[in-house]
């Protein structure tokens, strides 16, 4: 396996903080997460951040950790969901690193998140809409990653296998 990155991206509530920190102990990488060097470097929650200082900021933010983390090698990369919305951000990222789209159905996102109270952008009434909104203005974004690999119904195990089988092709 090359020591390109191993960047996972797909939308909230997907798992890939699960994913990235098992494939970091199978591959015995380090892995870095988008969302923990923001909080870090900000020193609050990202629903702090939001709501507190706004998306605008938090992108920008976002922005910075995602040019420092492009910097590194053989690591795992775990990104916010929104880290796509930026093309310098897809485009920096796939430089160093090959980009698998975890993908998964709303109504399993949905189920995913439901008990989970921390994602600001889907803290409306209506979340499931919300989901199915999102994901579809972001569907060709995620796309562009160089793999998708399907999660519904998959163990953790078998998502990292999966992913280790097609890295083992470059
Ligand atoms: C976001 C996803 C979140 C976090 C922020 C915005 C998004 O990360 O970065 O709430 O725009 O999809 P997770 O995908 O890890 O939940």
């Amino acid at each position: 396996m090359s020591a390109k990155n191993i960047v996972l991206i797909g939308f909230m509530g997907v798992g890939k903080s699960m994913f990235s920190n098992r494939l970091g102990n199978i591959l015995n990488r380090d892995v870095l997460s988008t969302d923990d060097l923001i909080e870090q470097k900000e020193g609050r929650l990202v629903s702090r951040i939001f709501a507190d200082s706004g998306e605008a900021y938090f992108r920008r933010v976002e922005r910075e950790i995602v040019r420092e983390v492009s910097q590194r090698k053989d690591v795992i990369i775990d990104c916010g969901g929104g880290v796509v919305l930026s093309p310098e951000n897809t485009a920096s990222l796939k430089k160093t690193g090959t980009l698998i789209y975890l993908k998964a159905s709303p109504e399993r996102i949905y189920e995913n998140i439901k008990e989970q109270g921390h994602r600001p952008l889907l803290s409306g009434d209506d979340p499931r809409a919300r989901i199915a909104e999102l994901l579809a203005q972001r569907k060709p974004l995620y796309e562009q990653a160089d793999y998708t690999i399907e999660t519904d119904h998959k163990t953790v195990e078998q998502v990292c296998e999966e992913i280790i089988t097609l890295l083992s092709y470059e």
